[in-house]
């Protein structure tokens, strides 16, 4: 536990207890770089275990490893000149290719160039403020069945608070993508789902060490059912969706489908090919579902490791949820709750590594950078470190509040990225986590299980080791 005390804080009735603060569990920093065949094991298993000590000290800090030569940016200056103002020359690495290629190889996430600005100018309307706020109401019903189902368990029982997040998650996809939901697929759905983010989620060694892409991946190999599954379900959708925008137009929904379907790029008016229609409908379910769910998972555990803030939260979300749920003007009555999933995303950001390749020479202040160097920004180290942020291993929501929250340099904060390429998901994975956030909590207090340790571990997001065993009790 840490001081809560800031220079300037005044904190009504501060006491001892209140004004102790919670340290969010992390892999301990080495004191040396990893040798070859143990930072090879590390990357498998847990590459946020593989840091040093300097990493969260030093603003830039360049290495030779099995690697190759890797140059870590954590300085928000140099991060604001990789990502924005020469973002031209730093285009995404060839690892996150290999290793994400498979499913998502067309979709927004891993292309580059005119095929990129395409889809992304063609994307833009189905992630408007407008569009997101008229989802709202699919993500209150989702988090209202998630308590309505509790409610039918028996109360104090043990939940896994990971894969009940996952599921909520998913269902807020689905239902946003294709409206209706995905009916009796909705389980089998799941699992592929499950499936695929297993298979994909370990580094290959094969891809760590460049080799040919010809060499047939494990992680690849098990992926494909789940894949061909995936394909199954959405052309059904897809050739089902087109019939009714050709016979009813009026009665297609104004789901992510419909709007992918009809997105044209404004400037030329070209619209997405089958394929890539196909393949953004995964990339949204990949990149957008187990981020939110560990999210959330992160926020749920935090709060039940300090009373102080928790009751802060219920309070608030009493106050704004008089009937249990969220409603139209509910979200701007809820800033500390938003407060407290901005310091979670800042703790552990589920996309705790971004990797670009340098395409030409360039510097980085003094550093010159070769074409072909890797450049790693890392939100996890960024966001832990000594130099950004004060008492950075603490949970303490209160930096996202007014006055604090100016103080935060916009590139030393990036759970979404930033540049031309940040997240376009964004605002609606805010959303939906403060919808079910303050649903939960309005209903129900989650314990964690005695016994258990908490520890993150890096797979395609940063997921709790061993799920999040808690002890659920309604409020009353
Ligand atoms: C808490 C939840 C989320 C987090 C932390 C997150 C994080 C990120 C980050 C860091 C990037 C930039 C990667 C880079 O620059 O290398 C990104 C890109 C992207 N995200 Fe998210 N994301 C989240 C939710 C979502 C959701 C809900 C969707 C869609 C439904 C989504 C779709 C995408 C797409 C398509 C891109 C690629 C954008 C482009 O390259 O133009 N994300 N996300």
């Amino acid at each position: 536990m840490l001081d809560r005390r800031h220079p300037g804080d005044a904190v009504p009735g501060d006491d001892l207890v209140q004004s102790r603060i919670f340290e969010a569990p992390a892999p301990t920093p080495h004191t040396r770089p990893l040798r070859t065949l143990p930072l090879l094991r590390a990357l498998r298993q847990n590459p946020v275990a593989t840091w040093t000590e300097r990493h969260f000290e030093e603003p830039v800090l360049s290495g030779e490893s099995i690697l190759g030569k890797i140059t870590v940016v954590s300085d928000p200056a140099l991060i604001r000149h990789i990502l924005v103002d020469n973002q031209a020359n730093y285009p995404k690495d060839r690892l996150q290719h290999r290793v994400l290629s498979s499913g998502l190889g067309r979709g927004l996430l891993l292309a580059e160039g005119d095929t990129w600005r395409l889809q992304r100018r063609a994307l833009a309307p189905l992630f408007s403020p407008r569009t997101v706020t008229g989802f709202e109401a699919a993500m209150a019903d989702v988090a209202a069945e998630l308590v309505a189902r509790w409610d039918r368990q028996r109360d104090g029982r043990r939940i896994d608070v990971a894969f009940e997040m996952a599921r909520t998650t998913l269902h807020v996809l689905a239902r946003t993508i294709f409206s209706a939901g995905l009916g009796r697929r909705t389980e089998e759905f799941a699992t592929a789902v499950t499936h695929y983010l297993e298979a994909m989620g370990k580094i290959d060694p094969l891809d760590i060490l460049d080799m040919p892409t010809w060499i047939p991946r494990i992680g690849q190999l098990r992926a494909r059912p789940a894949l061909s599954f995936f394909d199954a379900v959405v052309t059904r959708m897809i050739d089902d969706r087109r019939r009714v925008l050709v016979d009813e137009p009026g009665s297609a929904p104004r789901d992510l489908l419909t709007l992918l379907l009809q997105a044209r790029d404004p400037e030329t008016g070209t619209g997405l090919s089958e394929d890539d229609v196909k393949a953004n409908i995964v990339t949204f379910i990949a990149a957008g579902h187990e981020t939110t769910s560990n999210t959330l998972t992160w926020a749920l555990y935090l709060l039940s490791q300090d009373e102080q803030v928790r009751l802060r939260v219920e309070a608030e979300v009493d106050a704004a949820l008089p009937d249990q749920r969220i409603v139209a003007g509910s979200l701007e009555k809820l800033p500390f709750t938003r407060a407290v999933i901005e310091e979670t995303l800042r703790l552990y950001p589920p996309a705790a590594t971004l990797t670009r390749d340098a395409a030409g020479p360039d510097m980085l202040g003094p550093l010159r950078i070769k074409a072909g160097s890797r450049i790693v920004i890392s939100p996890w180290v960024l966001h832990r470190h000594k130099r950004l942020w004060e008492q950075p291993q603490a949970f303490d929501p209160d930096r996202f509040l007014p006055p604090r929250k100016a103080s935060v340099d916009r590139f030393a904060y990036l759970p979404f990225g930033a540049g031309p390429r940040v997240c376009i998901g964004a605002s609606f994975a805010l959303q939906e986590a403060i919808v079910i956030l303050a649903t939960v909590l309005r209903a129900y207090r989650l314990t964690l299980c005695q016994g258990h340790s908490v520890m993150p571990i890096q797979r395609v997001s940063l997921r709790s080791q061993g799920g999040m065993p808690m002890l659920v009790r309604r409020r009353t």
